[in-house]
């Protein structure tokens, strides 16, 4: 099934939003992410889905299973169609982000972020001290995603294949790092191109800074949506 790319809406006011969106003449899949989240509280949330958009509320939620179960409680009585964890917070933690999540009548799509795509995999066994690569590191979190009932993870573009194999299609690859060939990579390490994003199994693809950035953030969205449906 086809999805549409997901624009990360890291903007700081309804302001920025509104300059943003307002030439494209479409319903987008939107991606609202602590930057606007947590500088204008739940509010923009409900402004931006009474817009026609579609939200992934990208909070990466990480704390004791109790804690997240409540906040996913609060979250979800939002009209959200996607949001998040960190897997590294265990089975337990993403089983009662579920259990909070549904409780609150929601069906958002719920998803455990693996490793962020700015973490190299020398960083994740230095600094985080996990003695595996990346891709086995990977490969366990979503493992753990997966037996918690959750519907897909974000990882980079690199893995969705390996977990496309290991976990099945049907188990959404959701992946930022999107750059065109043109485009600066910025603080992003795992990067890829829509291309190869679809040939290697991503089920959606987060674009940030090479769509918000461009000076025609409705042609580079058109050409970057050309890019991932003719690769389909
Ligand atoms: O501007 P850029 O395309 O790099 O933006 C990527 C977006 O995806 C940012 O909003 C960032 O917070 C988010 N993200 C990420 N890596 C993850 C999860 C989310 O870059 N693992």
């Amino acid at each position: 099934m086809f999805h549409k790319p997901i624009i990360a809406l890291d903007f700081k006011n309804m302001d920025e939003v509104n300059a943003f969106l307002k030439p494209f003449e479409e319903p987008l899949f939107v991606k609202i992410g602590m930057e606007l989240f947590m500088q204008n509280g739940p509010e923009i949330v409900k402004v931006i889905r009474n817009q026609g958009h579609e939200i992934f509320l990208d909070l990466k939620l990480y704390d004791i299973p109790n804690t997240v179960r409540q906040a996913m409680f609060g979250l979800g009585k939002l009209d959200i169609q996607m949001i998040n964890v960190h897997a590294a917070g265990g089975k337990k933690m993403m089983s009662e982000a579920l259990l909070g999540l549904r409780d609150a009548g929601s069906e958002a799509k719920l998803i455990a972020v693996t490793q962020l795509t700015s973490t190299s995999e020398a960083v994740m066994q230095n600094e985080q001290c996990i003695p595996l690569t990346i891709d086995e590191c990977i490969l366990n979190y979503a493992t753990l995603a997966k037996e918690a009932g959750l519907d897909g993870v974000v990882c980079s573009a690199n893995e969705s294949n390996m977990l496309r194999q290991h976990l099945g299609e049907a188990f959404l690859k959701v992946t930022p790092g999107i750059r065109t060939f043109s485009d600066a990579v910025g603080d992003q390490v795992r990067v890829a191109t829509p291309e190869f994003a679809k040939e290697n199994g991503s089920t959606h693809i987060v674009v940030g800074r090479s769509i918000t950035q461009d000076p025609n953030p409705v042609g580079k969205y058109n050409r970057i949506m050309k890019a991932w449906e003719k690769s389909c």
